[in-house]
């Protein structure tokens, strides 16, 4: 025969096995880069003019739903980059001196490359392939 105290203790046992499984942290993966999260199709996709992306800068733009960054670190050459900060997961769109800033604790990636320049971010962006055909900038995943 269970007492109520013991129904008590397992009801409370239970309670706090559930609640400490919804609270345990996922642990990140940061061993390598993270890529965005793909649209449905790999097919390019036209997202602006060429003229649109300031030189030493760029735009933050959403392609079917995922946020992207293109940049132009330099007259002519464009690139592309999740949106997404490498730290907590904040959507950039802070970009100048070719430099994307992270307006949530500070993290600054290279417009070029995606690199990390300061952190916390502890991985460099996730790219998009970026491809200009005329003056339309067009980008896959
Ligand atoms: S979310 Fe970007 S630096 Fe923390």
């Amino acid at each position: 025969m269970i007492s109520r105290r013991g129904v008590i203790a397992s009801a409370v046992g239970v309670s706090a096995v559930a609640a400490l499984s919804a609270c345990s942290p996922e642990v990140a993966d940061l061993t390598s880069t993270p890529e965005p999260e793909a649209p449905a199709t790999s097919t390019p996709v036209a997202v602006a003019k060429t003229s649109d992306i300031p030189i030493g800068s760029g735009k933050k733009f959403d392609v079917e739903g995922v946020p992207i960054l293109i940049t132009q670190p330099r007259a002519g050459e464009f690139r592309g980059f999740s949106a997404v900060c490498t730290h907590a997961g904040f959507v950039m769109t802070n970009m100048a001196n070719s430099e994307i800033k992270c307006d949530n604790h500070g993290a600054v990636y290279s417009a070029d490359d995606g690199s990390v320049l300061s952190g916390p971010a502890p991985l460099a962006l996730g790219k998009v392939t970026v491809t200009v055909e005329g003056d339309e900038v067009l980008v896959s995943f």
